[in-house]
């Protein structure tokens, strides 16, 4: 099984991947946890220099691709070959969310790079975590300074979660959306009610 997860930055995923982990191994999964850009070597350094590095959006978004490549060929495909639970924060959809919602390149570009690097794999399941923009840029950590995508104004990140929203419509069997405003208690009740039904029709 293959899931990912997806959102505006500040959303609220990263706090719910611990706890994704531990309700599949609690039920005697194995569970590869992994994230994109990155999830490789190579992918680790291509993200370091996607985050931080200026660079043309169609430099951007071939750089997600070729990290993505590496990830499939490294540790998605193997890993689920071997009956593992793949969990990836974030993976194609936060392509057409950022590179074609936020950036402006032309969903069809992007639509190539997915046929080229992954046409016969998609994600089994995929929670959206949805926030308006505003709220989500007060959630994110000032612990660190903010990445090149972090630090774009709210009608970037406006754009990026109506694209998001525009893909939940177009794969409405696949994309979960999880209202990111509700306590971390209503989140979880929520992706358990979804894992419980995926699990059952999956394995
Ligand atoms: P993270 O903050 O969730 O780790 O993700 C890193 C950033 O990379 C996030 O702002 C979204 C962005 N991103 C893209 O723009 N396109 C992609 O294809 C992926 C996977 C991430």
């Amino acid at each position: 099984m293959f899931i990912t997860l997806e959102g505006v930055d500040g959303a609220g995923k990263s706090s719910h991947l611990n706890w994704l982990e531990t309700w599949f191994t609690s039920r005697g999964r194995q569970v590869r946890m992994t994230r994109e850009p990155g999830g490789t070597a190579i992918g680790e350094q291509l993200r370091e220099m996607v985050l931080h590095q200026p660079m043309h959006a169609e430099t951007e978004a071939l750089i997600m691709f070729a990290a993505r490549r590496e990830h499939i060929e490294q540790v998605i495909r193997p890993a689920l070959a071997a009956g593992e639970v793949v969990i990836s924060d974030r993976f194609t959809d936060a392509s057409f969310a950022y590179q074609s919602g936020g950036r402006g390149l032309p969903e069809a570009r992007l639509a190539v790079l997915e046929d080229w690097v992954h046409a016969d794999l998609q994600p089994d399941l995929t929670f959206l975590f949805d926030l308006a923009p505003e709220i989500a840029a007060q959630r994110l950590s000032s612990a660190r300074a903010p990445d090149r995508f972090e630090r774009e104004q709210t009608d970037f990140h406006a754009r990026v979660r109506a694209a998001y929203l525009r893909r939940a419509e177009q794969f409405s069997a696949r994309i979960r959306i999880i209202d990111g405003s509700r306590s971390i208690d209503q989140v979880r009740l929520q992706l358990s009610t979804v894992l419980d039904a995926a699990m059952e029709t999956k394995v």
